[in-house]
């Protein structure tokens, strides 16, 4: 079975079980669903996973066939099932745990694979549902606890906007976001945003499909600088996926 150690970029890595969950952001047009892709088929290769793409746009479009329907949510109402849904799953895999009777028992020891929900669009998601005060503070309720506890359980999730403003994602949950990626060009408070104030940091303008990755842990103490896994075209992900699902069902 494969470890939890993705490789983002050479001499980048990102181990899931150390560093959970992330953050992805950057203006559009910037790489962050492609990079998303990148992340996404990784993660398939080593467990599950569960889109939210509210845009439908490529991580949809790449998965609507090869997931079940009730793991790939575009709709307010699918969305909230989704992260209900992931709740329960944590919740049971808690129950599992417990049962299991030893203390820093992990998902790992029960032979479970990680889960990730993968959340592209999170901004206009939030944008969607404003007016709806009930299923927002549902949504945000299952996404706190899935940061707070996903860790043990094997949990993850990754949310990608264009930029992350306390108001849109709270910066309790932010916080807990271990990996960050800049994709793209960003403003000073965008950076800051993400990276926390880093004195003396100058970021140097990133094209598209590349920018700036943190991951806590790993030796180096400022954001550096990295060129995303180039994906020409959508489809070749698309293809690797079918693969790597033809794989699974034969073992
Ligand atoms: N890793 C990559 N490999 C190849 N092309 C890329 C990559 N990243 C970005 N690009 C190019 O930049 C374009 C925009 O990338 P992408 O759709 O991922 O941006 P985005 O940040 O998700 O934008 P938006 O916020 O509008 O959704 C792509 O259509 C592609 O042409
Ligand atoms: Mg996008």
């Amino acid at each position: 079975m494969l470890n939890n150690i993705i490789t983002i970029a050479p001499g980048l890595v990102w181990n899931i079980d150390q560093a959970p969950h992330a953050l992805v952001s950057g203006v559009t047009g910037g790489g962050k669903s492609r990079f998303l892709l990148y992340l996404l088929l990784e993660l398939y290769k080593r467990g599950q996973i569960r889109v939210i793409d509210p845009k439908r746009s490529d991580l949809y479009q790449v998965t609507k066939r090869l997931l079940p329907e009730t793991h790939v949510a575009t709709t307010p109402g699918q969305v909230g099932r989704l992260l209900r849904e992931t709740h329960d799953e944590l919740m049971a895999r808690y129950e599992r745990m417990d049962a299991f009777g030893q203390p820093g028992v992990t998902y790992r020891d029960l032979g479970l694979q990680p889960l990730t929900v993968i959340f592209d669009e999170y901004a206009a998601y939030i944008a969607d549902i404003e007016d709806d005060k009930k299923l927002l503070k549902e949504a945000k309720k299952y996404i706190r606890r899935i940061i707070l506890l996903g860790r043990q359980a094997g949990c993850f999730i990754i949310i990608a906007m264009q930029k992350p403003s306390a108001e849109v994602l709270s910066t309790d949950i932010r916080d807990q976001l271990s990996m960050r990626a800049i994709l793209g060009q960003m403003d000073s408070t965008g950076y800051t945003m993400v990276f926390g104030s880093q004195p003396g940091m100058r970021y140097e303008y990133r094209p598209a499909g590349s920018g700036y990755l943190y991951v806590p842990g790993q030796g180096y103490s400022i954001p550096q600088t990295f060129d995303a896994p180039w994906i020409d075209d959508v489809s070749t992900i698309e293809e690797l996926l079918w693969k790597v699902k033809q794989q699974k069902n034969l073992n």
